[in-house]
């Protein structure tokens, strides 16, 4: 569902506002003293209530009003960074939801990433019975627009991506995804199993195979309106469901993987908000989109399949898909759209939740200031990310008898299984600056807290949206 919250800037205070948000911090002295509101020194009023003025603490007065009780919401902004903010801003609008109209006075700062974090905590996913759904309209009083526009483009992209992830397979399949991705006003290309075929995705097509419901490779393209001097391609993988393959994953691991099209849903999401942002770059998006399925038509461990540009893999283990599509890609943006840069962003490995859990993203990266770039741009957006090594003694580990490649490691010499995933990768982005963001960790959330919602995050939009509007 989109979100259906609005963010504006109104001049001032409205009279008899029927819920008021005032921040303040350690201090306990609030920017503007709500006497008027509460006849009451309100200090005196936020250390009876044992207030620390910390992010995300809010200490709620009824007050009345013409027709009936209203509340003043004093909230805590901590020490004010974005990171505070941000939290400040998604507890608030998790207090107020379901109600119309809540009014702020907007603290000290980043009132994008405040206003951010309030949309996103708003997000809801249903399907049948309506949810509670967020607070109608936030008014910022006293704030610049601009900013709460862009943190509305951003919020909105983040539910795009999480919609897109959070539907049932039942639903979604590559074709599904293809329209969706034709629907948000960019031009789009997209390759039909015929074509995979005439053109040689065989990554592509033999994660396919298994299923009824063909695969499909998409391209949406941006183009900003002044030239532009950099072309970025981001790649994501578009796992519509991932049962394993005929190396069938175990039920309990295999209830989560409607979401293992994560990634292809960030970048249409990205490419959709670009226009709106006035992104300076050309972007190209790829979004290599397969339903993993076992079946008589299913590619088997031990098929050596043939990728895009010719190179050859031995499939050890179906359940290592993800890698064999965005193979095809990746080698297929490096032959043909020339990029300055190429991005993949893929749930491609369990082992990374091992190594960063579910609140740090993996970053891995060819190229230096790639790497930099991008921590950075994961900083300041709050999807944050830690850079994992390709470590070159683990590329054996990836040697077949047979074929140029296996898709896995045959024995448990080197382990590193994200590692490893991001070396095979590496060896079709060709020596373009490459970077691989995977995001099997913090793609879904178990909690329902702060930002975050219950299943698909949406992470990776607004690292990727930082970097290509302001990085
Ligand atoms: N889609 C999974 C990775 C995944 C696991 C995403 C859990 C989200 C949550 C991926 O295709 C996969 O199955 N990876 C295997 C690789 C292994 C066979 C080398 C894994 O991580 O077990
Ligand atoms: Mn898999
Ligand atoms: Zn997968």
């Amino acid at each position: 569902m989109p979100i259906e919250t609005t963010v504006s800037a109104v001049a001032e205070v409205p009279e008899g506002a029927e819920l008021l948000a005032v921040p303040y911090a350690a201090d306990l002295r609030p920017s503007v003293e709500p006497y008027v509101e509460l006849h009451l020194p309100v200090a005196d009023l936020l250390a009876h209530y044992e207030a620390k003025g910390e992010a995300g603490e809010i200490v709620e007065v009824p007050v009345a009003r013409a027709g009936g009780i209203g509340r003043v919401l004093l909230y805590g902004v901590g020490d004010g960074s974005p990171r505070a903010l941000r939290r400040a801003g998604a507890a608030l609008a998790r207090k107020v939801k379901g109600r119309d109209t809540l009014t702020v006075v907007p603290p000290e700062g980043d009132v994008a990433a405040f206003a951010e974090a309030a949309l996103l905590a708003g997000y809801t996913f249903k399907i049948g019975k309506e949810g509670r759904k967020g607070v109608r309209a936030i008014e910022f009083a006293g704030a610049d627009a601009e900013p709460l526009r862009r943190a509305e483009v951003v919020a909105e992209a983040v539910a795009l991506a999480r919609d897109l992830a959070n539907m049932p397979s039942s639903v979604k399949h590559p074709a599904w995804l293809a329209e969706r991705a034709a629907e948000q006003g960019l031009p789009v290309r997209v390759w039909d199993e015929e074509q995979l075929q005439a053109e040689g995705f065989g990554g592509i097509l033999a994660v396919g195979r298994g299923s009824v419901r063909p695969p499909r490779l998409i391209q949406l393209s941006y183009v900003p309106e002044q030239p532009a001097e950099r072309h970025v391609v981001l790649v994501g993988k578009g796992i519509t469901f991932d049962s394993g393959g005929l190396s069938l994953k175990p039920t309990e691991n295999m209830k989560t993987q409607k979401t293992d099209m994560a990634g292809g849903a960030v970048v249409i999401a990205v490419l959709a908000a670009l226009a709106r942002l006035g992104a300076p770059v050309r972007v190209t998006g790829l979004i290599a989109a397969a339903e993993n399925m076992p079946s008589g038509t299913a590619q088997r461990p031990s098929d050596v399949i043939r990728h895009y540009g010719g190179r050859t893999v031995e499939v050890l283990n179906t359940d290592a898909e993800g890698r064999l599509v965005l193979a095809d890609a990746l080698a297929y943006a490096d032959a043909e759209l020339d990029p300055d840069a190429v991005v993949d962003i893929a749930t491609l490995t369990g082992a990374i939740s091992v190594a960063l859990g579910r609140n740090v993203g993996a970053v891995y990266a060819s190229d230096e200031d790639l790497a930099a770039q991008l921590l950075a741009a994961g900083q300041a957006s709050d999807d944050r990310l830690w850079r994992m090594p390709l470590i070159d003694d683990y590329a054996p580990a990836l040697e077949s008898s047979i074929a140029d490649l296996a898709n896995v490691e045959s024995g448990s010499r080197y382990g590193a299984g994200s590692i490893t995933a991001a070396l095979f990768l590496r060896e079709f982005a060709g020596k373009r600056p490459w970077a691989h963001l995977d995001i099997a960790g913090v793609g879904r959330s178990t909690v329902d807290e702060g930002t975050l919602t219950k299943g698909a995050t949406g992470f990776g939009v607004r690292v990727l949206l930082e970097w290509l509007t302001r990085g």
